[in-house]
């Protein structure tokens, strides 16, 4: 695994990444879903639906939202009226803000949030027809071992549908790209979000996320069948499916 992944670190402390991760979302909970907004423009929004439609033709029962944050790629994923969606975040911060929009959008029946690490959360094997993740991966403290574990809840045949940004690889988007994500983002994130660290650790963590190729290569090794990508919005995003 590309080892500068791990090494990059919300607030570069000794703490572990995982801690430093859940405490910087359960910070920047009350401004998330605003500068995700803000900040893409609203595109974020049309990528999570476009997830939703790659996985649709299963027509999945049960899914699992890993990293589900404030519940929006659980509410995206509702549209495809499975019995049961189950999401998971190591943030209860962010997970509150996700149950008063399950509870004003009359889905908190459907859709239960759950505190859980993705590395070491506990479902039975083959539990799941369908997980998504989306932003999530690249704060993995341990990013194998939790693609690994999400393979195990994973029902054989199942799919894994990550969402994650990437970094733009041609002029000019990659020079563009480089200047609003590292000099704009982390302004616009600290004067929101009241966090030193966020909005820097943001575009630190995407740089050294293995994107793209090494991405799908890593969940080949894993196990994975058929892992794919599908780059968005001239490759600052990428959609990755996989099967079990
Ligand atoms: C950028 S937010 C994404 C939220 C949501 N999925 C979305 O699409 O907007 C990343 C989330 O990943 C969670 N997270 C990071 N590491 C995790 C882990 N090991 N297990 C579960 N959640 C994790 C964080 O707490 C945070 O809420």
């Amino acid at each position: 695994m590309d080892s500068k992944h791990d090494t990059i670190t919300p607030y570069q402390t000794a703490e572990a990444k995982k801690q430093q991760v859940a405490q910087m979302f359960d910070n920047i909970a009350f401004r998330y879903d605003f500068l995700n907004s803000l900040l893409s423009l609203g595109i974020h929004k049309g990528w999570r639906r476009k997830c939703v439609k790659l996985i649709a033709a299963d027509h999945p029962k049960r899914i699992l939202d890993v990293a589900t944050g404030t519940a929006d790629f659980a509410i995206e994923c509702a549209k495809l009226k499975p019995e049961q969606i189950i999401g998971i975040d190591i943030s209860e911060g962010m997970m509150q803000f996700g149950r008063e929009k399950l509870k004003k959008l009359k889905l908190d029946s459907l859709i239960t949030l759950q505190s859980g690490d993705a590395e070491t959360v506990s479902f039975p094997d083959n539990t799941f027809d369908a997980i998504v993740v989306g932003f999530g991966v690249r704060n993995f403290e341990n990013l194998e071992k939790g693609l690994a574990n999400m393979l195990r809840v994973l029902k054989p045949g199942g799919t894994l549908c990550v969402l994650e940004f990437s970094y733009p690889r041609k002029f000019p988007v990659k020079q563009f790209y480089h200047f609003y994500f590292s000099y704009v983002t982390p302004v616009i994130g600290k004067i929101f979000s009241k966090d030193n660290r966020a909005y820097t650790y943001l575009p630190e963590s995407v740089k050294a996320f293995p994107d793209n190729e090494r991405f799908t290569a890593i969940l080949e090794k894993l196990g994975y069948k058929k892992a794919t990508f599908k780059p968005l919005s001239l490759g600052i995003a990428a959609i990755y499916t996989a099967r079990k």
